[in-house]
């Protein structure tokens, strides 16, 4: 049986360590990894004998860092989680700022790891935040410098981002390239939405309430939707985007890790191994489709001129480093099915897209409807129970039950019984990076992907890849829709309809 989860209750200082920053002038370590690390100094979760090392490309020094790293959080401190007030705190930034340092150099060159072998002591946690094509690079040549080999009592440890590969064999031959120079233990490959916190709530949600798990399964369950929907378009990353799609972009990552989350079977326990292997077997259940199922499973699509919130958006085909013949897709909605008893012809249906109507990313639970039909309307239908984990931006939750209407006749009224964190909770500032950080620092894997489980759902993706080399339609759909229209039609013709963007 399940035990508790005592070591994530612990909220101490991380152990002294230096975070080796590959990538330190990009846009990652800006936007989400240092405002992360302000974070944790700001809850106490950072050693006083904690240190940052940015390396990169570009001449400079730490003060050039330092001050661009400023600039970016002084101008979105308190911006990252709905509800959260914050002002900028000097005297943290401060206390950061004098323990971050700077090294120029190649990622290709060995003399960079030979500085920073000369100027690094002790633990370390090297950080991937570069370009994907340096990442077996980068751990090949840091083991050829001796730095994976951790002193006595000391640890070694590389964090991979996404994308891990842009397929399996990619994915394949990265992972073998890296396992060569590098211990399975002390490789963390991250995905962030596995740190943000109604994210992790998924799993506390499904086991830690006794009324859920009888009735999460295909006796109960119709469907479940996955959406991760954005309003953004490429912004800058234009260059990345047009090689990647959505599909790759956030479909074997991020879109995997919430089925993963929503599909697996209980872990015998909190321990790292037991919850990362359940998920894995989630992922790794996701039936492989054969290009002609994967045609007919999946519509991808791709924005045009229209409006957002009242703003004009130019077509992605013209956003810089964009093709402009582009076939890109920018939009991609899948359904899938998981091979196991509990999901069995359970469809699950994921989307994801840029430059749509709203911001929403969520999981529906769609119940099957009450049988006998008693409150059936004159059409014959009576509304469907519906949970809804609203994952952000309006973080929380939502039963969609149904009620008698007031009056003397029995109508039915749908009604939400909703819960927002914001109401309930005073939410720390949240990049989503800070759990990862410090547990990476901690040496928690439990959050971090296992190499099974990035082949198993590259495995998963690279039917839709395959067959939409040859065949199959980008649909065009305006900046500001809900995505094409074929989208919809994937659900109609199993008499099905997504769930409503928004909150
Ligand atoms: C990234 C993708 O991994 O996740 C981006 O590369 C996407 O394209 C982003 O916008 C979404 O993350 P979040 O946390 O903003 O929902």
């Amino acid at each position: 049986m399940a035990r508790p989860a005592a070591a994530r209750q612990d909220a101490s200082a991380a152990p002294a360590c230096t975070l080796v920053l590959f990538g330190a002038n990009g846009d990652l370590t800006r936007r989400l990894l240092v405002p992360a690390l302000y974070n944790l100094a700001g809850q106490g979760r950072l050693h006083e004998d904690f240190r940052v090392l940015g390396v990169d490309r570009a001449a400079g020094g730490p003060e050039d860092l330092r001050r661009r790293l400023k600039a970016f959080l002084q101008s979105t401190v308190g911006h990252h989680v709905e509800g959260a007030e914050a002002a900028f705190d000097e005297a943290r930034w401060e206390w950061l700022a004098r323990r971050i340092d700077y090294l120029s150099g190649d990622f290709e060159d060995d003399a960079t790891y030979q500085a920073v072998a000369q100027t690094l002591k002790g633990p370390a946690v090297f950080y991937l935040a570069a370009a994907p094509r340096f990442f077996g690079e980068i751990v090949e040549r840091l083991s050829r410098a001796g730095l994976l080999r951790a002193g006595a009592g000391g640890f070694r440890r590389v964090v991979v981002e996404k994308p891990f590969g842009d397929d399996l064999s990619s994915a394949r031959a990265l992972s073998r390239r890296i396992l060569k120079w590098a211990d399975e233990a002390q490789v963390y490959r991250i995905d962030h939405f596995m740190g943000k916190e109604t994210v992790r709530n998924i799993l506390a949600l499904r086991f830690a309430n006794a009324v859920f798990e009888p009735i999460w399964n295909r006796h109960a369950i119709d469907h479940i939707q996955i959406t991760a929907a954005e309003t953004v378009g490429v912004e800058g990353r234009g260059g990345y985007y047009d090689r990647t799609g959505a599909l790759r972009d956030m479909i074997p990552s991020h879109m995997f890790e919430l089925l993963g989350l929503v599909a697996m079977e209980p872990p015998n326990s909190l321990d790292a191994e037991a919850v990362r292997a359940e998920k894995a077997r989630a992922i790794a259940a996701i039936e492989v489709q054969s290009p002609a199922q994967a045609l007919a499973n999946s519509v991808r699509g791709q924005y045009h001129a229209g409006r957002i919130a009242d703003a004009a958006v130019a077509a992605y085909r013209r956003s810089p480093d964009v093709a402009a013949r582009s076939r890109t897709e920018t939009y991609v909605a899948l359904k899938l099915s998981l091979d196991t008893w509990r999901w069995a012809g359970v469809p699950f249906y994921l989307r994801t897209g840029k430059a749509l109507s709203a911001r929403d990313t969520e999981i529906a639970i769609q119940f099957k409807a009450a049988p006998g039909g008693l409150f059936s309307d004159a059409a014959g239908t009576q509304p469907p129970n519906r949970l809804v984990l609203q994952l952000q931006p309006h973080e929380g939750m939502d039963l969609c039950v149904d009620i008698k209407q007031p009056g003397p006749q029995d109508t039915l009224a749908p009604v939400k019984l909703a819960f927002r964190y914001a109401g309930a909770f005073a939410l720390p500032a949240a990049t989503g990076y800070e759990p990862l950080l410090y547990d990476a620092m901690t040496g928690d894997r439990t959050l971090f992907r296992t190499a099974g489980e990035v082949e198993a759902a590259w495995r998963a993706v690279d039917p839709f890849l395959k067959a939409w080399r040859t065949g199959g339609r980008v649909h065009a759909y305006p900046a500001g829709a809900a995505g094409p229209k074929a989208a919809d039609a994937l659900l109609a013709r199993d008499g099905r309809a997504w769930h409503e963007l928004g909150p």
